[in-house]
């Protein structure tokens, strides 16, 4: 019997309107396990505060998303627009698998497709070093914008994959 830790399927598909929940548990269990490092616990606690399914809906309903499925269980995905990698997500329980790289290389491929400039990522903190692998460098400290007033803020390293880096155009980064 597959079990979590060794899937012998991993496959990638666009999503769909149904993944919303989905998506919302995959974003709050990626997340749990980074307090208190690199974020205080009062983050970590309340990174979901104001955000439901509902939240995802749209998004996933375009199909813009790509979701991973581990031996038929969701395990991560990723959301990225023209010119921005807006969300990549592993569940924690299948960290580690490549899965996390798999669907770079998806969203990479959307943030290209049609944008000739650079590409940007709000990364959390303990993703920084994981985008370096792929060519982007620090621009800027940040925090993620639309966060409740009551609630406190999520740092981030404002990212930026210059094409002269890009491995896909030339450069010698890692990653692909
Ligand atoms: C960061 C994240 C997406 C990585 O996913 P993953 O499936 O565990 O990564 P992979 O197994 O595909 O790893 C690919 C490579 O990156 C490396 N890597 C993974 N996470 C890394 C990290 N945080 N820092 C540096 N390198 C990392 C792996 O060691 C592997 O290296 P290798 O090619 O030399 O073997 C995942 O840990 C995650 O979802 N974290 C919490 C949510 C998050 O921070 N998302 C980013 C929001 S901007």
């Amino acid at each position: 019997m597959p079990d979590a830790a060794s899937p012998s399927d991993v496959t990638y598909r666009r999503s769909s309107a149904e993944d919303a929940e989905v998506v919302f548990e995959l974003t709050a269990a990626a997340v749990a396990p980074l307090a208190p490092d690199p974020y205080p616990t009062e983050v970590v606690e309340t990174w979901m505060t104001g955000r439901t399914a509902e939240t995802y809906r749209k998004d996933c309903a375009s199909g813009t998303l790509w979701i991973a499925e581990a031996d038929g269980r969701a395990a991560g995905y990723c959301h990225a627009v023209p010119g921005e990698v807006i969300r990549l997500f592993v569940a924690p329980l299948f960290g580690g698998k490549g899965i996390g790289r798999n669907l770079m290389v998806r969203a990479l491929a959307d943030a290209r497709a049609g944008w000739r400039g650079p590409i940007r990522i709000d990364a959390t903190l303990n993703a920084v070093s994981f985008y370096r692998q792929w060519g982007f460098v620090v621009r800027a400290e940040g925090i993620f914008p639309g966060r409740p007033r009551h609630v406190p803020d999520i740092a981030v390293k404002i990212m930026e994959l210059n094409a002269a880096l890009d491995p896909w155009r030339g450069g010698s980064a890692q990653g692909a």
